[in-house]
């Protein structure tokens, strides 16, 4: 998709479609210029159709007009933003979306998009950019030409944007289309990982795509076996994965800054859930609840997609990606509800529901992502049903008891666009993991499930500071939705990309996130292991 920018009363220029986003009341006496300009050539007809339709600018409103010649642009397209009050630049985004989505559905190669007078106008480019390019993303690979609905169709191609009078193009407006390109292309590319089937999608080709992002982010990439894993004394990644003919895979991406004094910095280590798919193991789940745990993964994927741009990107400090990536099967060489597991960190762990797996291969991987001496770690999963039950599809629990960290984290999924909402590592609800016979069990009671997962991880993380982001809803839409599909939405790509950016904008943050004294290795029985890269 090829994006430029046009300056001036353009929209005489033309095209298949000019798009108008509007705010919510913005039709009255405060229309922007484009629209006065549009409605003033069509004599009139474009407010009297929006009156008519009802259209006043609201959040979800789209409106297609024909201009039946009247105007250089063929159709014309109004967008609602919703209130001014409420406006951020992820309505525009979502907006945008609904943009590609009319485009796609008229086969339209090309449009030109009026872009909305807001500061900063970077922010504004940046959510059109990666609302249109995540808009026009569809999981259709399997289909046959056949089946395809959009065979003939044309891709979105060309887009304009038209510029508020006032306003130049330059060099930042150019660098926030490319950010925006290459943070949508990042998520796509999550989207897909995640949206591909589980035959395809094993801990063998997650491995493989991990090695993919590392060649083309010039990253260091290193990939073991259960061998591997075996030799780390990872007892609980082993045990998940001991049921899957398929074999496990634990992947660690590295990028490291060209520059020494940068190199030597502490690293960010991001850790996300990869299992390629979750039965519940002997603890089976219900058939209904299984159709979607290809998607038990996508905390994996997005560290894979916000590993691509970072590469890009080049931060001034080293980012690492851990992954431990296997299936959960029920078998006979399955693990077993009753079984005791010994993790790499040293605890024991009483089984009292194989399908609480997630918090098993994590905690080993964390204990492995802290023995690098990371400033920080952030884990992405989709861990628990509870944490859905909280906060529904579109809300990512965050939880962490590093309150500048977590709050780096909220505030850069703020900025771009993504929602998280704060929850408790309560620890007053520790003794649902009490186990008579081992040090804890892998899973409590019921109420607060998001919360006992965030407290058996928290097992596995020592002093370092952590933000465990559960990602159980918004892994995947139930519905189409703005720049989203019914199925993965790549969320955390966007929050993760966002994170980096503000750490190496902000010099002094980095100096805080590095430790003054070498970072304690994790209580417990720790075996004094040395790191390995
Ligand atoms: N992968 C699931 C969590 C999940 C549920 C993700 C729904 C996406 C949508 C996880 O491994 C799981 O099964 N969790 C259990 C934990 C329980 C057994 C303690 C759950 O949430 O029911
Ligand atoms: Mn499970
Ligand atoms: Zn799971």
């Amino acid at each position: 998709m090829n994006f430029s920018f046009v300056a001036g009363d353009a929209f005489q220029a033309g095209g298949a479609m000019l798009v108008i986003p509007l705010l919510d009341g913005e039709l009255g006496d405060g229309a922007p210029p484009a629209f006065v300009a549009a409605d003033k050539a069509l004599e009139g007809a474009l407010r009297a159709a929006a009156t008519q339709e009802g259209f006043k600018g609201k959040a979800d409103q789209t409106l297609v007009l024909n201009t039946l010649g009247k105007l250089a642009a063929e159709r014309v397209l109004l967008l609602g933003l919703g209130a001014r009050a409420k406006f951020t630049p992820e309505q525009l985004r979502l907006a945008a979306g609904r943009a590609a989505k009319a485009v796609q559905k008229l086969k339209l190669g090309e449009l030109d998009f009026v872009l909305p007078d807001t500061q900063p106008p970077e922010a504004a480019v940046r959510a059109l950019v990666e609302g249109l390019l995540l808009g026009t993303y569809k999981f259709d690979r399997y289909k046959t030409a056949g089946g395809k609905e959009d065979k003939k169709g044309q891709r979105l191609k060309a887009v304009r944007i038209l510029l508020p009078s006032g306003l130049q193009r330059d060099e930042s407006l150019e660098e926030a289309v490319e950010l925006g390109r290459r943070v949508a292309e990042a998520t796509n590319w999550a989207r897909e990982l995640v949206n591909e089937p589980p035959n395809v999608v094993n801990p063998e080709r997650l491995a493989q795509a991990a090695q993919e992002v590392a060649k083309e982010a010039g990253l260091k990439a290193t990939i073991g076996g259960r061998r591997e894993i075996e030799r780390l004394k990872m007892g609980m990644f082993l045990a998940v994965a001991q049921g899957s003919v398929n074999e496990p895979r634990l992947i660690h991406l590295a990028y490291v800054p060209k520059n020494a004094k940068d190199a030597r910095r502490a690293p960010l280590a991001l850790v996300g859930k990869a299992i390629t798919f979750d039965s519940g193991g002997l603890s089976l789940k219900p058939s209904d609840s299984m159709i979607d745990m290809k998607t038990d993964m996508a905390g994996s994927a997005a560290v894979l997609g916000a590993m691509k741009v970072i590469g890009a990107l080049k931060p001034p400090f080293p980012v690492h990606a851990f992954i431990g990536s296997c299936e959960n099967m029920p078998s006979g060489t399955a693990y077993r509800p009753g079984d005791i597991l010994t993790s790499r960190l040293g605890k024991t762990v009483e089984i009292t529901n194989t399908d609480a797996e997630g918090r098993l291969v994590l905690g080993d991987i964390l204990t492995w992502a802290g023995e690098h001496k990371p400033a920080a770690m952030i884990d992405l999963a989709t861990l628990t049903g509870a944490c859905v039950i909280a906060l529904g599809n579109y809300i990512v629990g965050a939880f962490g008891e590093h309150d500048a960290t977590v709050e780096g984290v909220l505030k850069a999924a703020k900025a771009a666009g993504e929602e998280l909402w704060r929850m408790p590592v309560a620890e007053q609800q520790k003794d649902a993991l009490r186990s008579e016979v081992a040090d804890m069990k892998n899973s409590g009671e019921r109420w607060g499930g998001a919360i006992n997962a965030a407290l058996f991880l928290k097992e596995f993380v020592g002093d370092t500071p952590w933000v465990h982001l559960d990602i159980a809803g918004p892994a995947t839409s139930p519905k189409e939705r703005g720049y989203l599909n019914k199925g993965a939405t790549g969320v955390g790509v966007r929050t993760l990309v966002e994170y980096v950016r503000a750490l190496a904008a902000s010099p002094r943050a980095m100096a805080a996130e590095e430790p003054s004294a070498p970072a304690r290795p994790a209580r417990g029985k720790a075996r004094g292991r040395s790191p390995r890269a």
